[in-house]
């Protein structure tokens, strides 16, 4: 049957298949959207994927249904075309009743539509700025920091305060940074583990100061350590220390404490000679009144004049606190811990050292792990204590699940993460942290070392056997938990602990 062109021409070119589908998908994902959007309003923390359901991927379906409107259409002109069909434009006349209502219901129609584009597009920002989008988006990438950050103080701080300056500028290198990232990650690019340190979340001083006034006056933090020897008994040894943080207090005389690298009046340059930054030959600090020192690795072919190759950093609260969010916790230190509240039995033989082999048998995968150290404990008593294997069943399997606990929050081979992979650098016993600097090797040329004197940074005002501790309110000679070590009066910490030794 032969068509009637007139007719046809009639009709406006929305009149086709797809600018239909376009049309109908489109008030279908709106109208899922605004539901879900009314629902993220009224009720808190439903589901950390709703935000990327609501504000993202909706908004893509939304956004190819609009399009289909016109492709639709442009299509249908083109078919009309080539059937040498006449374009006309439909005529409008306001003085038309009809007309002036469609008129009116279209403003409203686009100004609603603009209103909620607004919303949703600030939404959609929001939320590409929040830890779900960081942490889940990239499950398995990200799954190491986004573990450990649920377990630190800042648990409830955004990862983009600390990842993401303040301003627009950092907003779009953070969004140019991140699509690197997805690409890496699509096409499984990325480094595992993922390399720090971290360039452009530097200077710290426009993240962690929006919170940390910068200048405020910690004084002294205690640190109450407990732990356990690798021995039969797993004997048990304390340590008290007040660390020098902020000022000077009574009754000790030290300097301006640890912060005062962060001291306006002067500042600390070094020069490392790894990716990494855990060997720094080179280091510069000026003073008030532009005076400089430099000290040199006398271990090294360095001078003042002949620094390594590399860009002259300047130290600021990420080159001590690397870690205030994601810490991979040594597996000494865990167990110690989790000892000390019971959760893992002291009076099981050996459990300090064998909870810590344990830990780290070399695992491929978390589900390989937790069975491994399931099969290595109960192997070890019933074998070597079937005994204390019957009687203590209870006790055994306690400290078996909290073990699988500790390694499932602080190992993730898929990704090569732990402690080994990002060493914290605050401390100096079980990675070198302070002793990068304070080892007491860098020198000026007049021979002035950077101070390597325990007093420099803490004090020990308690140490011993719980039930026998010496105290002193001034401060204490270092005595080592194993009393058979002398070594440690001329090595250095890291020469023997690695955070597995037990
Ligand atoms: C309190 C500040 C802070 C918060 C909050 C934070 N991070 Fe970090 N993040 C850091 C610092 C500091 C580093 C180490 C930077 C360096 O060494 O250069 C880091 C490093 C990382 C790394 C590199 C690998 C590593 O472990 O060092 C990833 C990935 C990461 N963060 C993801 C996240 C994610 C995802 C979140 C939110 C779930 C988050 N971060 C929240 C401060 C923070
Ligand atoms: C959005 C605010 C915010 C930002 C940004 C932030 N912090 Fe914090 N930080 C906090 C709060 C709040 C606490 C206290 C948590 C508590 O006591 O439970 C804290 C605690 C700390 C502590 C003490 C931890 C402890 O063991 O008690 C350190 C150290 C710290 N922050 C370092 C940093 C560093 C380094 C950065 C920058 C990489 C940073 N923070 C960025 C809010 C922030
Ligand atoms: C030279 C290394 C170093 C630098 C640089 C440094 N800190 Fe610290 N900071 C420390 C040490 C060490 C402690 C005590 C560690 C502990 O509590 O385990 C500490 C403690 C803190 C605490 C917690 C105090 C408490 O009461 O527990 C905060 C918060 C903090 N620092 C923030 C910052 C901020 C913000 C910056 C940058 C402006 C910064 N630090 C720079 C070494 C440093
Ligand atoms: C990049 C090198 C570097 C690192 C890393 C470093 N420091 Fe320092 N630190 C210095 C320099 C340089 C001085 C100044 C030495 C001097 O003037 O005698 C100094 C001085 C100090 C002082 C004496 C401040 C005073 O009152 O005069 C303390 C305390 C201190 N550091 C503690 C620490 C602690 C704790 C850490 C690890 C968390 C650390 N430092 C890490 C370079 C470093
Ligand atoms: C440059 C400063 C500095 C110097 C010098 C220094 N320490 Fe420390 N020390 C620290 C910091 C910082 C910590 C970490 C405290 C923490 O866990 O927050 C620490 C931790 C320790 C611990 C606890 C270890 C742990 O993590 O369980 C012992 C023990 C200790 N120091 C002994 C010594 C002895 C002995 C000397 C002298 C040979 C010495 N320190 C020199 C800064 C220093
Ligand atoms: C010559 C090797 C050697 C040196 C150097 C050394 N230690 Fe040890 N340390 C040991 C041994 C061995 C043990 C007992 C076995 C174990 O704990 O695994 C031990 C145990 C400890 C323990 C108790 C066990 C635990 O749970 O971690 C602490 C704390 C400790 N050392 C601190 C230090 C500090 C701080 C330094 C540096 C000032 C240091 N050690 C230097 C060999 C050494």
């Amino acid at each position: 049957m032969a068509e009637n062109p007139s007719s046809n021409s009639e009709k406006s070119y929305f009149q086709n298949w797809i600018s239909v589908i376009g049309a109908i998908s489109s008030i279908f994902f709106f109208s899922i959207i605004l539901f879900l959007f009314i629902l993220d309003l009224f009720v808190e923390g439903i589901n950390p994927y709703l935000g990327s359901v609501t504000y993202f991927f909706l908004p893509i379906c939304l956004i190819a249904g609009l399009l289909l409107i016109p492709l639709g259409a442009w299509r249908e002109r083109r078919r009309r075309h080539k059937k040498g069909q006449l374009h006309r434009f439909p005529l409008v006349d306001f003085n038309n009743p009809l007309h002036q209502k469609i008129a009116y219901v279209s403003i409203g129609v686009v100004t609603l539509f603009l209103l909620f584009t607004m919303v949703g597009t600030y939404k959609a920002y929001e939320f590409t700025e929040s830890p779900e989008f960081c942490g889940l988006l990239c499950h398995q990438v990200m799954a190491p920091e986004y573990t450990a950050y649920h377990e630190s103080p800042h648990a409830r701080v955004a990862c983009a305060s600390c990842h993401v300056g303040h301003g627009f500028d950092w907003y779009l290198r953070s969004k140019a940074s991140g699509t690197y990232q997805l690409y890496s990650i699509l096409f499984n690019k990325y480094h595992r583990p993922i390399e720090t340190p971290i360039k452009n979340m530097r200077p710290a001083r426009e993240t962690c100061e929006r919170c940390h006034w910068p200048s405020q006056n910690y004084g002294m933090v205690e640190k109450d350590l407990h732990y356990f020897l690798p021995d039969e008994q797993n004997t048990q040894w304390k340590t008290r220390m007040m660390l020098f943080v902020g000022g000077q207090s009574a009754p000790y005389q030290y300097g301006e404490g640890i912060h005062w690298h962060m001291n306006v009046n002067h500042q600390v340059f070094f020069i490392a000679a790894d990716k990494e930054q855990e060997k720094i030959p080179w280091v510069k600090s000026t003073g008030p009144n532009g005076k400089e020192e430099i000290y040199i690795d006398e271990d090294t072919q360095f001078t003042a004049s002949q620094p390594p190759a590399g860009v002259e950093e300047l130290m600021d609260c990420m080159d001590c606190h690397n870690r205030p969010s994601h810490q991979f916790r040594a597996p000494s230190r865990s167990v110690n811990e989790a000892m000390k509240l019971g959760f893992i039995a002291p009076a099981l033989p050996y459990m300090k050292r064998e909870a810590v082999k344990a830990l780290t048998a070399g695992y491929a995968t978390t589900e390989e792990a937790l069975e491994g150290i399931r099969m290595r404990l109960e192997k070890f008593y019933s074998e070597k204590y079937p005994e204390i294997f019957k009687e203590k069943k209870d006790q055994l399997n306690q400290s078996i699940q909290t073990l699988q606990q500790i390694y499932s929050v602080n190992f993730f081979p898929q990704m090569k993460v732990s402690w080994k992979a990002y060493p914290e650098h605050i401390g100096h016993m079980i990675s070198t942290g302070c002793f990068r600097c304070h080892d007491g090797k860098h020198k000026t040329t007049e021979g002035k070392a950077i101070s390597n004197k325990c007093e420099t940074c803490h004090a020990i005002v308690a140490q011993g056997p719980p039930e026998a501790m010496e105290t002193s309110m001034t401060g204490l000679e270092f005595r080592h938990p194993d009393q058979t070590e002398e070594g440690w009066k001329e090595m250095s910490c890291t020469d023997c602990h690695d955070g597995a030794l037990a």
